[in-house]
């Protein structure tokens, strides 16, 4: 959500915060803008839009644009997108610019506060505010820049990442977090500044992920000083060498992201059991659950906390966790949970599972369970990201950069892990033979090449597409392990494009969705071969009396489901719990190819942010 970037260095910077911005595109955004300090005068232009419409607004302006300056991409919480909305925002004198990720909750009564002193607002933004609220405290106790940053986030409550400059102390940037990601590339006698390290990797592979209430003053040709903002102490900043690597973050031939991460499930799949799943010993190796074993054991019960698709994770999760463990499982919106006085004990286990490892809700989930005492165990898949530094212990998903805003890799990887981890707990626990063990430890390693498989029926699935792609909504059903799989079918299809679908277990359909079949509306059913197949097949039965149109996702040479269908998607025959791994493949498919067709931005759907980092 939103995209910070900033350069200060010897190189010219608007390339640099151009790019870099282009990159943390797909964390969402609807307008963009800029501050450049050519060493004289500070040039700002933003807009309503995309960088590229940025781009064309500045052309013919940028001759020499300097070295210093920052960029941003803003997703609207307080103010429509619009120009004046848009990041940077000028203090009143006009030396100081602000850009913000997050939301400066007491924003109205310190902008009453600050108008009652004479200061005037040009936007609807709390972004504003805080850069005002900065400038009144710089001239009120006349301090420089950083101390006054200092000052006035200790007035404010809510979230942020922001980047301010003061013309008249041109050789600094000031950057603070709380909640919102940042990181700094430090280079050589040259600072990169982002949310993430993606604009600045084919500069340095040096970084420093500033920690929640610290913030940066970060000067020319001077060492970084890294401070807490509520006491000002100094900190230590750990510099740590990134893993990624620009050919990760590009799309490599492929027409969007989503489909490039579509492709990378074998490998990515593969990459989260590596070194974990060690069949010929008959064992899985995962520290974080290794070291842990004594909590995970004595757990009364362990719950799940996420959003959106991780949520879905979850679920399947809960599913393997009580069939394979038999350890009892909630699955709650991180969201939800949070604000309703959950029942948490110190005998409890919460797995907080998230892809970004910065979704707000989830990260204050996880924080209102450490308060009570409970263990808290991340999946995340990006490295060093706050809900990784903030559990107990953890295992990462490997998946590599997720970049299209719509989960794909991220799930099967989740579930992989997930897997393990119940595998690993079922072992411990004596709840799964050492048969039925060694063979889920066989069959998870044929995962990838039965995901390989199901990936050939891609030009299959297109012509589906391109018959239900004006469709206005759309059923997805199935039971057990593939319920979660419907769901997070569904929301594929909402996600990118907007069309309205539906999840259901199979069985729930006759108690209500049944009356919204007629002979317009495409039903995908999830009917593979293991797991209540009987009765999903008069499921199918069901709608077929109401002639709703059938999409079957079945186990390769199925003939009953066949014969009912309008249509069928084979994917290969695994062991029941394994099965989303495989049934997730073509519901993917599937809506990226119908959001292709009608022609929507699959990439960036409209309104979505990639890591949802404000509540
Ligand atoms: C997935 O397609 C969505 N864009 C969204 O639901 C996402 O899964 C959710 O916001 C949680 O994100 P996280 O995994 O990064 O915490
Ligand atoms: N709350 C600020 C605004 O609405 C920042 C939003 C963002 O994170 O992009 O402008």
């Amino acid at each position: 959500m939103c995209g910070i970037v900033g350069y200060i260095g010897p190189r010219e910077a608007y390339p640099i915060i151009i790019e870099g911005l282009k990159r943390l595109e797909y964390r969402g955004y609807d307008s963009a803008g800029i501050a450049l300090f050519d060493g004289k005068d500070l040039k700002v232009c933003k807009t309503k839009g995309k960088v590229v419409d940025l781009e064309n607004k500045l052309l013919n302006e940028i001759s020499n644009s300097g070295s210093i300056g920052i960029g941003h991409t803003r997703w609207a919480t307080h103010g429509v997108p619009n120009d004046v909305n848009s990041h940077p925002h000028h203090s009143n004198s006009g030396n100081l610019v602000i850009i913000h990720n997050g939301i400066i909750e007491n924003y109205d009564s310190l902008k009453k506060e600050l108008s009652s002193r004479g200061y005037t607002f040009k936007s609807d933004t709390d972004t504003e505010v805080l850069v005002n609220l900065i400038e009144d405290v710089k001239s009120k106790e006349n301090v420089k820049l950083g101390k006054a940053v200092q000052i006035a986030l200790n007035q404010v409550i809510g979230a942020y990442a922001i980047a301010v400059f003061d013309k008249t102390q041109p050789n600094e940037i000031i950057i603070a977090r709380l909640g919102s990601p940042l990181a700094i590339g430090v280079g050589k006698d040259e600072f990169f500044i982002a949310s993430d390290a993606s604009p600045f990797i084919e500069y340095t592979k040096n970084a420093i992920y500033l920690e929640d209430e610290e913030m940066a003053i970060i000067r020319l040709n001077k060492d970084i000083k890294v401070r807490k903002i509520k006491d000002d102490s100094l900190v230590d900043p750990y510099v740590q060498e990134l893993q990624i690597n620009l050919e990760q973050i590009e799309k490599g031939g492929f027409k969007h992201f989503m489909l490039k991460e579509i492709y990378e499930q074998p490998k990515a799949i593969n990459d989260t059991y590596r070194g974990r799943l060690l069949r010929e010993d008959a064992i899985i190796k995962m520290s974080g659950v290794e070291d842990n074993m004594k909590k995970f054991l004595a757990a009364d019960r362990i719950i799940i906390v996420a959003c959106g698709t991780s949520w879905h994770a979850g679920l399947v999760a809960e599913y393997i966790f009580e069939d394979l463990a038999r350890i009892p499982v909630e699955v709650e919106y991180a969201s939800e949970f949070r604000y309703r006085n959950p029942i948490i004990t110190e005998k409890d286990v919460i797995i907080a599972i998230s892809q970004s490892g910065e979704t707000a809700d989830t990260l204050a989930a996880i924080k209102l369970a450490k308060s009570k005492g409970a263990f808290v165990f991340g999946v995340c898949n990006v490295v060093g990201s706050s809900i990784a530094r903030e559990t107990d212990a953890g295992a990462y998903t490997h998946a590599g950069p997720e970049i299209g805003v719509a989960s794909t890799k991220a799930f099967t990887t989740q579930i992989t892990v997930l897997t393990l981890i119940a595998l690993r707990l079922a072992r411990a626990k004596g709840t799964i033979s050492s048969s039925d063990f060694r063979h889920h430890l066989l069959e998870l390693e044929m995962i990838p090449k039965k995901v390989e498989k199901a990936l050939e029926s891609d030009a299959h699935i297109k012509k589906i597409a391109d018959i239900y792609k004006d469709s206005r909504n759309c059923l997805y059903l199935g039971r057990g392990y593939n319920f979660p799989v419907a769901l997070e079918g569904a929301l594929k299809l909402k996600e990118i494009s907007y069309i309205h679908a539906e999840g259901y277990p199979a069985a729930e359909m006759k108690h209500g969705p049944i009356a919204l079949i007629d002979e317009n509306m495409p039903i995908v059913v999830i009917a593979t071969k293991k797991g209540h197949y009987e009765k999903v097949v008069s499921n199918i039965q069901e709608i077929k009396a109401r002639k709703g149109k059938i999409i079957g996702i079945v186990t390769e040479g199925d003939v009953d489901v066949r014969e009912l269908a309008d249509h069928v998607i084979e994917v290969p025959e695994t062991l029941e719990a394994l099965s989303p791994l495989l049934t997730t493949i073509p519901l993917q498919l599937l809506s990226y190819h119908i959001a292709v067709s009608l022609g929507k931005n699959v990439d960036q759907p409209r309104n979505l942010a990639k890591s949802v980092t404000v509540e």
